[in-house]
């Protein structure tokens, strides 16, 4: 058999078909806040914080980071809210499922921040702009 330049072409597109659909977006399930503090600023956070949470996280339980920009903070949570088992081992959430819905929330969402998870995932993301800075009491309805 005698390879010419378009077959190697042929496979070349074909390889890159087939990645194409391993890399296919996730489907993100996501609900925007609508009110409050807008903030594209807090994306520069989000892939801190989903890496930050290694620690196993309880059903039911959440991990929760906040950050704070010049003038609001970012209030960043990973709520362990869906399992088909009663009584779940705790886990480390999917840092790809929390980055994935953090974009969408920051692309979608206008700026008001939002919650949301990847389909088959047992953790809703949560990125919140607020007023005030990190540790503060914060104003009702910010
Ligand atoms: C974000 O999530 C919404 C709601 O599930 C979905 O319709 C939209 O396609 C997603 N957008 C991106 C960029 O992933």
């Amino acid at each position: 058999m005698i390879f010419n330049y378009n077959m190697v072409l042929t496979a070349t597109v074909l390889a890159f078909s087939m990645m194409s659909i391993d890399a296919a977006a996730p489907v993100v399930r996501r609900t925007c806040y609508t009110a409050g503090t807008v903030g594209t600023e807090c994306k520069q956070f989000i892939n801190n914080f989903c890496n930050s949470v290694t620690a196993n996280v309880a059903f039911g339980d959440n991990q929760e980071r906040c950050y704070n920009t010049p003038n609001f903070k970012c209030d960043f949570g990973a709520f362990y809210e869906f399992s088909a088992d009663a009584a779940p081992p705790a886990t480390i959430p999917s840092v790809v499922n929390c980055i994935n819905t953090l974009n969408n929330v920051t692309n979608t969402c206008g700026g008001f921040g939002g919650f949301g998870n990847v389909a088959g995932g047992g953790f809703t993301f949560t990125l919140d702009p607020n007023q005030g800075q990190c540790g503060q009491l914060e104003a009702p309805g910010s």
